[in-house]
């Protein structure tokens, strides 16, 4: 089973390349400069000349806020590309997993979001990706779309490196405390697509549209004082983080107030095949930070 995997440079698709395939699988990594996502026409014939058996798609304008006065482009990576992704995993007869995002949710519920409930994006970027979901949905009957959620790896750009970087320099940072979601590493979403190319390679077929994040919830604020309540191991201090509301830091595009996943069709899908591996946000980021900080020194592992 050759699995074609886009994404490379990024969290996801690195984190899935940098794992050794089990027996009778090889990844094919293939970054933009092999399936550009921007030039959707380009597709079929790179699909084609690589001859892949699977397809996964982790690959994503991720600019959240930049989405907002690049919308053509946002559009072209999220909708266009997967479509055209799509279509040539149809033409082929092979599947596609595609990977999508708790920002389809307008963040007006109370309670975690499962896959059948309402999208409704509040921004470009929740709204191309939604429309790269429907776009997958209804050209290819083989696709798995996972949903995943605040997503950070020990390399990268995402809110845990940030937080590190400023933290360094300052004591005291204000960060926003109502919104509610769930932290999940690279890593883990990375164990979980092999899960389910690994079900796929052995005959179970595990289709729709599914989420997997973490277990437990919390808020940016909330994530922020975990981190630094586990550096504060490694530097010796600790920066104060002050809550603020939304509106105290506006940005350019809205995001959920609440986007917390339900991830129980994902297990109901992959029972009998194997139990999916979910740790709780706070154990997954300690482990991530610890990797990322380096040893404890003997002044601070207390
Ligand atoms: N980050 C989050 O907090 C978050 C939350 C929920 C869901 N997700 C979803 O999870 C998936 C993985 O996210 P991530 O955090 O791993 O993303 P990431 O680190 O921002 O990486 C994005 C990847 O997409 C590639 N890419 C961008 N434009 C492309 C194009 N035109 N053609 C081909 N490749 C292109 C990038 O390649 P270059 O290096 O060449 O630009 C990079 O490898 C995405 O689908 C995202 O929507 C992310």
């Amino acid at each position: 089973m050759q699995v074609l995997v886009t994404g490379i440079t990024g969290q996801v698709g690195g984190a899935l390349v940098a794992r050794s395939t089990p027996d009778g699988m090889n990844w094919i990594p293939a970054g933009r400069d092999r399936v550009d996502l921007s030039a959707p026409r380009s597709i079929a014939a790179a699909i084609d000349a690589l001859a892949p058996d699977a397809v996964v798609n982790p690959a994503a304008y991720t600019a959240v806020d930049v989405a907002e006065t690049d919308q053509e482009t946002a559009f072209r990576v999220n909708r266009d590309g997967p479509a055209a992704l799509a279509a040539a995993c149809a033409a082929r007869g092979i599947p596609l997993l595609q990977v999508s995002t708790d920002y389809v949710f307008d963040g007006t519920g109370s309670r975690p979001y499962r896959p059948s409930d309402p999208v409704a994006p509040l921004g470009a970027y929740g709204t191309s990706k939604q429309e790269g979901e429907e776009a997958v949905r209804s050209t290819l009957a083989d696709h798995v779309i996972l949903r995943t959620a605040w997503v950070y790896a020990a390399t990268g750009k995402n809110f845990v490196n940030t937080m590190l970087r400023v933290g360094a320099e300052r004591d005291e940072l204000r960060v926003v405390a109502d919104q509610r979601g769930t932290p999940t590493p690279a890593e883990d979403i990375a164990t979980v697509l092999l899960t389910v190319l690994k079900a796929w390679q052995a005959g179970v077929a595990v289709r729709g549209t599914h989420h997997f994040t973490c277990s437990g919830e919390t808020t940016w604020h909330g994530l922020a004082d975990a981190v630094f309540r586990r550096a504060e191991r490694h530097w010796g201090r600790r920066p104060i983080v002050h809550p603020i509301g939304t509106a105290d830091y506006p940005t350019p595009a809205a995001r959920p107030a609440y986007s917390v996943l339900d991830n129980s069709t994902l297990d109901a899908a992959l029972a009998g095949f194997s139990a999916v591996p979910r740790q709780s946000w706070e154990a997954a980021l300690d482990a991530v930070l610890d990797a990322r900080l380096g040893p404890l020194t003997e002044n601070t592992a207390r």
